[in-house]
């Protein structure tokens, strides 16, 4: 079984990306032949500034090996390393109705912040890409967050269409969602999913943030006015933050409620910092090992795009033969 996920480098990770994807990551590759693709070109879709999209990549690449993604076992790559994906993505853009990039839910919110005349036609078509990504791999499976599920199905809808026109080529992938964690809303808003395009100080807790800075967000997080310490969708300020004790410490949501029943949300928010705190150290001291030096990420991710290279073309040369193209 052949598992793919992907991960944009447009900004520093948060803890949603790594409740969401990454830290689930390390687990599937003891079970699936997993590939894990930096998603570059999906990066650009809006504006990044050159010398802070280089870092990024080189960022994100180092954060998926300090999360624990061995390039022995898993192949970790860059996506515009392989030219396969813009192909296949221009291929699938040809039998995509318009239609189904516009029910996109993160087209239209995206769309709306920036108003129709900015939005870069590679921001409509991302999905496409997307689904380039994976149909190009034979994907089993696809680990995603809850946001990413719509780009998924899309992807299965592809795959049929172009199933359907040419003859049996491609196989329909799955999303896995985490049971949860799969949405980790802002800290600031519990209404707005937690996303690295929200800049304000109190909203994300990044990765490689200091214990001082994971405290300061903790403790200012909204929550509500009530007192008791539960797991309730209707009060969404401490249900998020009840997620991330529970996905930080491992324990039950039973134990959790019984634990801090009577105590205040002070107390509750001072432990909850403690254990993001704790849960972060060992990925933060791997990262710092693994930059000292830059280059040993650059063989990896040369390596990554090695191994992955002739699947992908495998996959584009049967395209196009059930295309007709020579
Ligand atoms: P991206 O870079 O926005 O997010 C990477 C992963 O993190 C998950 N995620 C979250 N999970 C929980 N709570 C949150 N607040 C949260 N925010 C993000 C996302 O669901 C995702 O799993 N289009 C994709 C990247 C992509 C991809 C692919 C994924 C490109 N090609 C092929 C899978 C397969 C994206 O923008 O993810």
């Amino acid at each position: 079984m052949i598992l793919l996920s992907g991960i944009q480098p447009t900004g520093r990770l948060h803890i949603g990306n790594y409740l969401g994807a990454i830290q689930n990551w390390p687990e599937f590759q003891k079970k699936y032949t997993s590939l894990f693709c930096i998603v570059d070109y999906h990066a650009i879709t809006v504006y990044q500034d050159p010398k802070r999209l280089k870092q990024n990549i080189y960022e994100a690449a180092a954060l998926l090996f300090a999360a624990g993604i061995d390039q022995k076992k898993s192949i970790v790559f860059v996506q515009s390393h392989i030219s396969a994906h813009t192909e296949l993505a221009w291929i699938l853009n040809c039998i995509m109705p318009m239609g189904w990039l516009e029910r996109m839910t993160q087209f239209k919110d995206k769309s709306q912040k920036q108003g129709k005349e900015r939005v870069g036609v590679g921001l409509f078509d991302y999905p496409a890409l997307m689904a380039s990504d994976i149909l190009l791999y034979n994907v089993d499976v696809v680990p995603v967050g809850e946001d990413q599920k719509q780009h998924v199905e899309l992807t299965r809808d592809i795959a049929g269409r172009f199933n359907k026109l040419y003859g049996k080529t491609f196989k329909l992938p799955k999303a896995i969602i985490p049971e949860t964690g799969a949405r980790i809303m802002g800290l600031d808003d519990p209404d707005k999913k937690m996303s690295k395009s929200e800049k304000t100080y109190g909203h994300a807790i990044y990765l490689l943030d200091s214990p001082d800075d994971i405290r300061k967000k903790i403790m200012s997080a909204t929550t509500d006015s009530l007192r008791s310490i539960r797991f309730d969708k209707k009060r969404p300020g401490i249900y998020n933050l009840l997620t991330l004790y529970e996905r930080f410490s491992g324990d039950s949501r039973k134990d959790i409620e019984k634990r801090f029943q009577g105590k205040g949300y002070a107390k509750f928010k001072q432990e909850l910092a403690d254990i993001i705190i704790e849960g972060l150290r060992p990925l933060q001291n791997k990262y710092k090992e693994l930059t000292a030096n830059k280059n040993d990420i650059d063989t990896l991710i040369r390596q990554g795009a090695d191994k992955a290279r002739p699947m992908a073309e495998k996959t584009l040369r049967l395209v196009k033969t059930k295309m007709g193209l020579l």
